[in-house]
């Protein structure tokens, strides 16, 4: 039986729930509200994306990780019910610390694909990543999971003809990552230790001459999921691991039967070409502009990605805010 193909605007109808949701949250600037911020980002996001032709089906929504608005439970259908079957993930504020204390860095994503496609790695909430961009792609292989980072780093300066002095590597601070992050300085590649966002980092790792080499360490098992649609549009690749982060991660892990020493790439995350993935900025970062406000209008900054045909986007839109 041939894959279902989603429309080829698809990206451009999605990413009106990104924008939406990063107006919304956009709003919550500084003001120290994460989960407020987060409800009504969810609230605009949802009603976005259920004005769009699609049978869609969340398949991660938030993770035990974060205590985040109800409604985005797995298994939620999304869109008018018509049109083609379709998994969705989302994530209305990817790094809701920096939204809720004004800092550089959030972002509103989504990705859909065709129904099935998705792994859902439920109850998991913690996921190990590496991802590159598709110069190094084939340097990343399994044993870079558990090789020192001074070895994965030579395999990617390998592929990439550059000195491991000249490699930017992202990950996120986080005590975790103290002798990571000493293995990496040791190395000598230059570091982005961001305080939240490794969806923005896997995005960044992934981009064909972008400003970051290696996107490495654990962080979100759904985030890792959505992060995957976009390598995989990106032509990069990931590598992922489930990492439980405490007994009663493991605990859930092993009464719902998941296997945690299996090592997944992009493909294994998910499958097949019908993949779309958008963002959209809320706080300026390396990835994104943010929101800008002026009188009745909003300015938003998003990114498209279309697997299937490798396109990558950008665009810039000018929003009058009632009609958002
Ligand atoms: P939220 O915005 O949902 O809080 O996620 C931010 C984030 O930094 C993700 O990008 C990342 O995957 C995850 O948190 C890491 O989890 P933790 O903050 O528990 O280390």
């Amino acid at each position: 039986m041939s894959e279902a193909r989603l429309h080829r605007n698809t990206g451009l109808d999605m990413v009106r729930a990104t924008e939406a949701a990063a107006i919304s949250a956009a709003r919550w600037m500084g003001l120290g509200q994460r989960d407020e911020a987060d409800r009504a980002a969810s609230a605009e996001m949802l009603r976005a994306l259920d004005k769009l032709e699609m049978d869609g089906r969340i398949v991660l929504g938030e993770d035990s990780r974060v205590d985040g608005p109800p409604e985005l439970h797995a298994g939620r259908p999304v869109g008018t019910g018509r049109g083609i079957a379709v998994d969705v993930v989302i994530d209305p504020i990817d790094g809701r610390r920096l939204l809720a204390q004004g800092r550089a860095g959030a972002v509103s994503v989504a990705a859909v694909a065709t129904r099935g496609s998705m792994w859902s790695p439920s109850p998991a909430a913690y996921m190990e990543k590496l991802v590159v961009n598709r110069a190094a792609a084939a340097a990343l292989v399994p044993e870079c999971l558990d090789a020192p980072a001074a070895w994965t780093l030579a395999l990617i300066a390998r592929a990439k003809g550059k000195a491991v002095r000249d490699l930017t590597v992202f990950l996120l601070d986080r005590p975790r990552h103290h002798d990571l992050l000493d293995e990496i300085r040791a190395a000598g590649a230059r570091v982005v230790l961001a305080d939240d966002g490794d969806i923005s980092g896997a995005v960044l790792a992934a981009t064909p001459d972008g400003p970051v080499d290696l996107l490495i360490g654990v962080g979100g098992a759904a985030e890792g999921v959505i992060a995957a649609c976009a390598v995989k549009a990106l032509g990069g690749e990931m590598l992922a691991r489930l990492a439980p982060q405490s007994p009663e991660e493991r605990a859930s892990l092993a009464e719902a039967g998941v296997e945690t020493r299996r090592i997944l790439s992009c493909a294994d995350m998910v499958a097949g070409d019908q993949i779309f993935f958008v963002a959209t900025g809320i706080t300026s970062g390396l990835l994104l502009a943010g929101v800008s406000f002026a009188h009745d209008r909003a300015s938003t900054n998003s990114l498209i990605l279309r697997c299937e045909t490798r396109t990558r986007r950008s665009m810039h839109a000018d929003h009058l805010i009632t009609a958002v």
